[in-house]
């Protein structure tokens, strides 16, 4: 099963658009390049200029005013932080929407990576994270983290059903499910995999392989270990939404004591989760970047 499906996704995923590769390339590269050519790039790549500016200016992100344009954005909110935010709008992008998959829901998912970002960044917070961890950054790697989720229900649909089919039937976590259906595969691995045939920055491919199993992470272990401790409580929140009250996924409480946080700090940010998704989801544009405008 595992080679097949890999070999699957391969073949089916969305080939990256060479502006777009141009434009990551040189989103990891601030030294080679001015914020006025990666700007232009950013202006060469279709509507991605319009849905940036949107999603900067919709007040998800507090900017002190709105931003007028790609460079201006730079200039802004600084080179780090529009980097994360050029980067989410690119991953949405990425995967445009195919027919219904039965036994997943893409709205709740949706609130799930929300969920993963926003309750990340209240960790952070709490634990007086390095400033770099902002909401920008986090935001990114929320809507990031289940990219092997994502590319099963675009490549994939059919096993991504029969994974949600067996979580719902059995009443067991996703993990739990994934390990059944995809024996030795999960939706981490593959999403690595996803990560490795699009050539996406280090720091998300480490979020991407090792959320669920941070202390295995070589590199931005602090940034891993929060992504984890964000995922579970956003996954409780999600089986909540999904009917599933009784249903919560397992911490290992020496990541949580890694990061210098409590289970009550945990489970104030569970219990204060649900609002600001709620609020979150006021302001964040559904656009999508049209990729068929960069041929
Ligand atoms: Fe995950
Ligand atoms: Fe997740």
């Amino acid at each position: 099963m595992s080679q097949v499906l890999l070999q699957v996704i391969s073949q089916k995923l969305p080939k990256m658009p060479p502006k777009v590769r141009s434009l990551l390339y040189a989103l990891e590269q601030p030294q080679k390049y001015s914020i006025a050519e990666v700007a232009a790039l950013v202006a060469d790549c279709g509507n991605l200029e319009g849905i940036v500016l949107d999603m900067l200016n919709s007040g998800f992100f507090r900017t002190r005013r709105k931003a007028r344009s790609a460079q201006d954005a730079f200039l802004l909110i600084g080179f780090s932080a529009a980097r994360s935010v050029v980067l989410g709008v690119v991953l949405k992008g990425l995967f445009p929407k195919e027919e219904l998959v039965q036994n997943f829901d893409r709205d709740f998912f949706l609130r799930h990576c929300i969920g993963t970002a926003l309750a990340s960044e209240m960790l952070a917070e709490r634990m007086g994270a390095d400033s770099r961890l902002n909401r920008y950054r986090l935001s990114t790697y929320g809507f990031a983290h289940d990219i092997g989720t994502l590319a099963m229900d675009y490549c994939a649909p059919i096993t991504l059903s029969r994974i949600y089919a067996y979580a719902k039937r059995e009443s067991v976590p996703v993990l739990q499910a994934e390990r059944a259906v995809l024996g030795d595969l999960t939706h981490s691995s593959i999403g690595d995999h996803v990560c490795r045939l699009w050539q996406l920055p280090g720091d998300i491919t480490n979020v991407v392989a090792y959320h669920h199993a941070p202390r295995k992470a070589a590199e931005d272990e602090q940034a891993v270990a929060i992504l984890y401790v964000g995922d579970i409580i956003s996954w409780n929140y999600y089986e909540r939404l999904l009917g599933n009250h009784d249903l919560r996924y397992a911490m290992d409480p020496t990541v949580l004591s890694s990061l210098g946080l409590t289970k009550a700090d945990a489970q104030q940010v569970e219990d204060d989760l649900p609002q600001k998704v709620d609020e979150a989801m006021r302001f964040l544009t559904t656009d999508a970047i049209d990729f068929t405008l960069m041929v």
